[in-house]
């Protein structure tokens, strides 16, 4: 069973100790399913990061044996990603390492939020959960119709893995923004190739 529960490790992972608030920034299902408490939250984008279906999922949108594929992030220069940035209390942070513990690490970014009209307002250094290449339940690329077949048929405890795509495509359409990885793969599960 290719999994490594990272919760022990993000606890490790204090970069913003002693803060009394943080910013969490989300690019996959922590854009839509904002299943936790926050303060406060702002369209933000970070850039040098892509978004991919690249990481699997055993625990949430697949099963050990049957996994899904969920976002994660890959390095790419100059890109910009577009996601929701939450202001959280600290507390926060322990119920989302375990949502995000098949594979995900704390990291450290910053964050350019986004006004009303779209323009950068300002800047801040922010939280997100990163599924590197080295963790067991990375996937990694294959041909888009491979990954939009595995996301149609996979199932987990959370639900149906095309939910999470076409909750994320809808999610970045409302932001106003487009990912070409994200809608083409919601294009495919619509009509499939
Ligand atoms: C995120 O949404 O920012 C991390 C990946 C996920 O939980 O889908």
């Amino acid at each position: 069973m290719m999994m490594l529960d990272t919760t022990t490790l993000n606890q490790q992972r204090n970069f913003f100790d002693g803060h009394k608030d943080i910013w969490l920034f989300g690019y996959g299902s922590l854009i839509w399913k904002a299943d936790f408490a926050y303060l406060e939250r702002r369209p933000a984008y970070i850039t040098g990061w892509a978004r991919r279906f690249w990481q699997g999922s055993h625990d949430h949108r697949g099963t050990p044996e049957a996994p899904g594929r969920v976002a994660t992030l890959i390095r790419a220069p100059g890109t910009v990603c577009h996601g929701m940035a939450y202001r959280i209390t600290p507390d926060v942070l322990a119920p989302l390492d375990v949502r995000e513990k098949n594979g995900y690490l704390r990291e450290k970014v910053p964050l350019t939020f986004l006004s009303d009209s779209g323009r950068v307002a300002s800047e801040a250094e922010g939280l997100i959960y990163l599924a590197t290449e080295d963790n067991p339940a990375f996937l990694g690329d294959a041909p888009l119709a491979d990954i939009a077949y595995q996301i149609a048929n996979a199932h987990g405890p959370s639900g149906p893995n095309r939910d999470y795509l076409l909750n994320l495509a809808q999610a970045l359409r409302e932001l106003g923004t487009e990912d070409a990885h994200v809608f083409a793969l919601a294009e495919q599960l619509h009509s499939p190739s």
